[in-house]
Formats: C-alpha cells, sequence, structure tokens
C-alpha cells in the first residue's frame, strides 16, 4: 500500500510569523496522523527558520505516530537528529540562502561525509533515506552507501506539469530511477512540489512507495477550512447573551 507522509514546517512558519503559538505544528502533528496521514515530515534546518529543535522532540515523543525527520549534513543538526531519535532520517541538501530545497544530494563529492552519516543512524535501527535526483549513477551510489530509501526529487517536474510544458522526459527519467532502485533493492519516495495533478502522474509509477507532500497540502487545506471558520466567527459575534 503507498504511504502518504505530510509536510507540517509551514505550520510552524505560520506560527513563527507572530513569534507566538498558533498554530501549533504539535497539534497539527497529531491531527494529520488522525485525518490518515502515515506519517508526518518535519525539516530541521540549519536556520531553524520553521520547525525548532523543540518542536521535533516534542513531535517524536508523540506515541504511534511515525516522524520522517529531514537533516542537512551539518555535524550540529546530526548530533541533534540523533538525540532526537526520528523514526526515520531524510538526508537533504541544504542552502542557507534558498526558499525551499532546490535540488538533490551531491553524493559524488559527500560520499564519505554522508556515509558515516548513515551508519550512525543504521547503528539505532532508524530508517535512513537520501533525497537525490532522479539520476542512474546517485543510485548506484546510493547502493554503495547501503541506503534503505531514496526520495526522489520532483521538483523538476512539478515545475513543467505547472507551466504546462513537456514533462515526458522527466517522467521517464523519475520512472527509470524508481525501476532501478527497486531492482536494487532500495525502497522508493518522491516529493517536492507535488500536487493534486503531479501526485497522480507518479501514482503510473508503482515502484514509488511513498509520496512526501508538504506546501500543497497546507496551503489547499486554507481553502477547506476557511468557510468553516468564517461561519463560527459570524456566530460568536451574532450571539447575544
Ligand atoms: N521531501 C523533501 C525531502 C523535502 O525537502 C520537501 C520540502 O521540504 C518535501 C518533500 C516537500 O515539498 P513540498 O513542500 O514542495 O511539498
Amino acid at each position: 500500500m503507498r504511504r502518504l507522509g505530510v509536510n507540517i514546517d509551514h505550520i510552524a512558519t505560520l506560527r513563527n510569523a507572530r513569534g507566538e503559538h498558533h498554530p501549533d505544528p504539535i497539534y497539527a502533528a497529531k491531527f494529520a496522523k488522525k485525518s490518515g496521514a502515515d506519517s508526518v515530515t518535519i525539516h530541521l534546518r540549519e536556520d531553524r527558520r520553521h520547525i525548532k529543535d523543540i518542536d521535533a522532540k516534542k513531535i517524536c515523543s508523540i506515541k504511534r505516530l511515525l516522524v520522517n525527520l529531514e537533516i542537512s549534513t551539518n555535524y550540529k543538526i546530526v548530533k541533534n537528529a540523533l538525540k532526537i531519535k526520528p523514526n526515520f532520517v531524510c538526508i537533504v541538501p541544504e542552502n542557507r540562502k534558498e526558499i525551499t530545497t532546490e535540488g538533490g544530494l551531491n553524493l559524488k563529492k559527500n560520499r564519505i561525509k554522508i556515509k558515516k552519516i548513515i551508519n550512525d543512524f543504521k547503528k539505532r535501527k532508524i530508517r535512513t533515506s537520501l533525497f537525490i535526483n532522479p539520476s542512474l549513477s546517485d543510485i548506484k551510489i546510493a547502493k554503495e552507501l547501503e541506503i534503505d530509501c531514496i526520495e526522489i526529487h520532483t521538483g523538476y517536474l512539478a515545475n513543467l506539469v505547472k507551466n504546462k510544458k513537456d514533462y515526458s522526459n522527466e517522467y521517464k527519467r523519475i520512472k527509470k530511477a524508481s525501476i532501478l532502485a527497486t531492482n536494487l533493492n532500495i525502497e522508493v519516495h518522491a516529493g517536492h512540489g507535488l500536487d493534486y495533478k503531479t501526485t497522480k502522474i507518479l501514482t503510473k509509477i508503482k515502484e514509488i512507495k511513498e509520496f512526501n507532500i508538504g506546501h500543497f497540502i497546507i496551503g489547499e487545506s486554507i481553502y477547506f477550512g476557511l468557510s468553516k471558520i468564517i461561519k463560527k466567527f459570524k456566530k460568536i459575534i451574532r450571539k447575544r447573551k
């Protein structure tokens, strides 16, 4: 059965915009689980622009909730992640100036560093994943690194689809990469920039076992929740004692 991981970083982005407590990512994590999410994803960024250490700690201590923690290869972040003890870890590239994760890891350049990080998590029986572009050579390196899973960066395909451009070559790259990884016994996940349409396109690739989706789910939830909340407030302000 395919799984859906819900990235709740942007609940924290919204909270941080006010510097107060609402909306609370811990409540959101519980709510996502109750609503059917198979896991929640959080990214502890080096600049802590959304999820903070205390959020990650609390979210990882919620009973029966599977948490996928995204981390960079930064030494301090890895150390924190080992203390936080998530169920899963996804290693991602991180650039301070980026708005969001812009591409996959450079496995050729960072293989020794990444291998050490993978070993640290494997020793603690934490499922590890590498966020990579759909490149066959990267998948071969991932296999040498003895990784459990890869997450394919789907941002390029998502942009082509959104801009109504031909996405067939990128789709084929993702499909080939997914088949190779599966044949090498690496579980395949997909994420970044996904919405209803792009997710539907990618469900044709049966090798993809998990989708991790954030920005669109949180954005779309506003439309679905807005009318309920407005009605609730109208009721409150109309009520006379
Ligand atoms: N997967 C990974 C590894 C990511 O870094 C991100 C973005 O933080 C996502 C999935 C979710 O991307 P989006 O918010 O565009 O759905």
